[in-house]
């Protein structure tokens, strides 16, 4: 019956036209595909205040903890639903060494990120322990730039070993006895930069004689093949090109970061920025959906592949100019994260039959985290309200929307300022998710109603561009309920400025 009420609300089609009401239009004949609940999947980096201090607090702290995992943080992440954790890197994943985070600890510097000291105290056991206590799956990402491949060979051995091989019994006398299981596998991260500055064709070299060697005893991972940033697309053409990369992978990784400024050397500032930057960082985070189409059509141009190989955009957020006097890559997160994650999102539901996951980056502590952290502190940002909200979004299957609304223009910058997606859920109710990325006004949308009983929306918006939460204002930027004009024909409301709104129809 719900079912039969949603399949009306083919949203728009009748409307006499309202002046300055944009019609938001929801084509639910034509579906696009499942969004897979992998699209909302976190990227844990051993990196500045992430995993010590902001997750991981070791059992003798009076912080309260479950074997060393904070409890405020791990109920956070539970609320997220969080799918799936990609881990140790990054860049570190091409300086990790397993051995040293089992067993007997052994400290070493983090050369990937300022040389600072990691005591390895988290390693192995305590991530795949933390995944499964969260429900999330599992995405390893194993040391091609300085490890060998017997290395990485060894520890798919030691985490996934069912018999009574030295590696498995190693892991049993280290406290866990079942098997863990590996859902994704990923050899070498950035490889043609920081993961060792490779050229394509060797780096399809490599990829395909390690991935010859990597058993999971019983379990058949996902294989990613690290893969290009927005920059050098072409390497993600030559590494495709490899006659066999088919046989043993199943899909390539897109890394894309949204600076404010898209300038390396000074990307702009986490608050207190100009209306310019607003405009410019979505601007840019609004790229993601050709940089998408283009990479996708690198992978349909290589037959070899098959149909089914997908596109996993394993990195990607805000990046912005560091904070003195803070750990590596912590950035203050404010409404305008919000929108740009909600942007994107809203771009991976369009893909949702290409992009089986993505990874922002990061989840504590680190670029565009959906939690901050400071001693016994912990603040939810507006990255992680908007995560939050569209958990409906998780598994339910994506419609195409159409909506021709009004430019946001500041400076020489035009965007749409308004952007939607839309997704059947299991059970029948529709979830909309309505973003105005405009920094000054508020718009209205009108959905055509065609018979759905009933309507309930949050919204998240800030009263100033850099709204953000803190320890004293902790609510500042924090999803609240908000009315919706029913008629008889439509759904009608006000999508405030700076805002992201989520739907819910029956
Ligand atoms: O997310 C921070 C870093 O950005 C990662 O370690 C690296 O892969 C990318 O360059």
């Amino acid at each position: 019956m719900i079912r039969s009420l949603l399949g009306a609300i083919s949203l728009a089609a009748c409307i006499a036209p309202v002046s300055a009401q944009t019609v938001v239009s929801i084509q639910r004949e034509a579906e696009i595909g499942t969004i897979e609940p992998e699209v909302y999947s976190q990227f844990l980096e051993h990196l500045g205040g992430q995993i010590y201090g902001g997750l991981w607090v070791g059992e003798d702290s009076d912080i309260p903890n479950t074997d060393g995992v904070r409890d405020d943080v791990f109920a956070a992440l539970q609320a997220l639903q969080v799918p799936a954790i990609r881990w140790p890197g990054g860049c570190y994943a091409d300086l990790y060494h397993w051995r040293d985070g089992v067993g007997e600890r052994v400290p070493r510097e983090n050369m990937a990120w300022n040389g600072t000291e990691e005591p390895n105290t988290f390693g192995t056991h305590e991530f795949f322990n933390l995944a499964e206590r969260l429900g999330a799956k599992t995405y390893l990402n194993v040391n091609l730039g300085s490890g060998t491949v017997e290395e990485a060979a060894d520890w798919l051995e030691y985490i996934t070993g069912t018999g009574e091989t030295a590696l498995a019994q190693e892991r049993r006398a280290n406290g866990r006895s079942e098997p863990w299981t590996i859902d994704y596998l990923s050899i070498g991260n950035e490889t043609w930069g920081c993961g060792g500055r490779m050229r394509p064709d060797y780096y399809a070299d490599l990829y395909t004689h390690w991935a010859s060697f990597m058993f999971a005893d019983e379990q058949d991972p996902v294989m990613i093949v690290a893969g290009p940033h927005d920059g050098n697309i072409e390497f993600a053409d030559e590494v495709l090109d490899h006659p066999m990369i088919g046989e043993v992978s199943s899909g390539i990784s897109l890394h894309f970061y949204t600076l404010p400024t898209s300038d390396w050397s000074a990307k702009g500032a986490a608050t207190a920025f100009p209306e310019s930057e607003w405009a410019s960082a979505l601007e840019r985070t609004l790229r993601m959906d050709a940089l998408i189409e283009e990479t996708l059509g690198v992978i349909d141009a290589h037959e070899h592949l098959g149909d089914d190989y997908g596109l996993y955009v394993d990195e990607w957020g805000m990046w912005v100019d560091e904070t003195e006097g803070m750990p590596a890559l912590w950035q203050q997160n404010t409404i305008r994260d919000a929108v740009v994650a909600a942007l994107n999102l809203n771009i991976f539901h369009k893909h949702a039959d290409r992009v089986p996951m993505t990874n922002i980056a990061q989840m504590v502590n680190v670029l565009q985290a959906m939690i901050l952290v400071d001693g016994e502190n912990m603040v939810l940002t507006p990255t992680y309200h908007v995560y939050e909200m569209f958990t409906p979004f998780h598994g339910a299957t994506s419609l195409p929307v159409e909506l021709d609304g009004p430019a946001y223009r500041e400076g020489d910058i035009a965007i749409p300022a308004l952007s939607a997606s839309a997704a059947r859920m299991s059970d029948g109710r529709l979830a909309v998710a309505l973003v105005n990325a405009d920094a000054r006004d508020e718009h209205v949308i009108s959905l055509e109603r065609m018979g759905a009983r009933s309507v309930s929306r949050r919204v998240l918006t800030g009263d100033a561009m850099d709204a953000h939460n803190t320890a004293e204002r902790p609510d500042r930027v924090a999803p609240q309920a908000a009315d919706i004009r029913t008629e008889e024909d439509r759904f009608t409301a006000t999508l405030p400025a700076r805002s992201v709104s989520v739907w819910i129809i029956e």
